[in-house]
């Protein structure tokens, strides 16, 4: 039986909601204040002063295609083979150069650009894919693989659920929600209240639908169930320490993977506490 991550395509449509180049706008925009590797001191020159990007958990790939589409060399890291090869034809098909590594989040080692380790200037796991990490073993794991891959310097940015779509009585997100595009309108349903977290796991079994209709009335539809961790920020910068003890224990070259800024969207203007803020967007560099 298929799941949702087995279909690129309907994934892709049901995301469309999202303002993609803008995202990436402001990525790089944090890319210019944070970045300190390379030349640069934070905030030096006028541009973001990276030039490789690693997306993890990337799915399409939508971000590391945008990136690639401005100059960085990108490359991207998923474990859905299905997700691999739709990110793969996209990025050929339109002509651009994307590099696409078929591995596991928890655990990787991918060479950088002229196939030097440690030679990514900006890591990124968008739209809460870090929900996939299910343990604090997991996320360790998965902290350590992310500092080896960063230059000194280097920034990993991750956008994870706002904790007020766990914590308040109203979440700030909407479980059902429908996408308009070219040829297709699609209805999705991922989630919500009726789907209960687990209070010793922190995993929340996702139901989840889209339902799919062309303009000539084909109606493709994927029901699948996703598990979704739920990280606090206090459990993601303890988790960072602690990646940061094993790695100096472990005698790997110096470097430390720090929390530098958080923010509640995609723009400098909208703090982690402000009551409008929606997603929980983690700024680390690696010393
Ligand atoms: C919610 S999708 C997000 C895709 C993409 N980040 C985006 O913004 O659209 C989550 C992705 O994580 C991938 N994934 C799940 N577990 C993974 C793991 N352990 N390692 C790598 N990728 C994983 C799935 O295959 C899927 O493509």
């Amino acid at each position: 039986m298929s799941g949702i991550y087995d279909e690129p395509e309907l994934y892709e449509l049901a995301c469309a909601y999202r303002d993609i180049p803008a995202e990436v706008t402001a990525l790089l925009a944090w890319c210019a204040s944070y970045f300190t590797g390379g030349a640069g001191e934070a905030g030096a020159g006028d541009g973001p002063g990276v030039s490789s990007a690693l997306e993890l958990a990337a799915g399409p790939a939508e971000h590391a295609r945008e990136l690639a589409r401005r100059g960085l060399r990108a490359t991207t890291l998923d474990l859905s083979p299905a997700m691999c090869a739709y990110a793969a034809a996209q990025a050929k098909a339109a002509g651009i150069d994307l590099r696409v590594v078929e591995a596991d989040m928890r655990d990787f080692a991918i060479a950088g650009p002229g196939d030097t380790r440690a030679a990514f200037d900006l890591a990124i796991t968008m739209l809460n894919s870090a929900c996939h990490l299910f343990t604090l073993d997991d996320l360790v794991r998965h902290l350590i693989a992310v500092r080896a891959s960063l230059v000194p310097g280097g920034l990993y940015i991750v956008e994870l659920a706002h904790p007020a779509d766990f914590f308040d009585r109203v979440p700030r997100t909407s479980s059902e929600w429908t996408v308009d595009a070219p040829g297709v309108r699609a209805e999705v349903r991922w989630g919500g209240r009726t789907d209960r977290i687990d209070p010793v796991t922190q995993v929340t079994r996702e139901h989840m639908t889209i339902t799919a209709t062309s303009a000539d009335g084909t109606i493709r539809t994927v029901s699948d169930v996703v598990p979704n961790r739920f990280w606090t920020l206090t459990e993601f910068t303890a988790a960072a320490e602690l990646a940061n003890a094993r790695t100096a224990a472990a005698g790997a070259p110096p470097g430390s993977l720090d929390l530098v800024a958080t923010y509640g969207d995609f723009d400098e203007g909208t703090p982690l506490d402000a009551p409008s803020a929606w997603r929980m967007i983690l700024i680390l560099r690696r010393s």
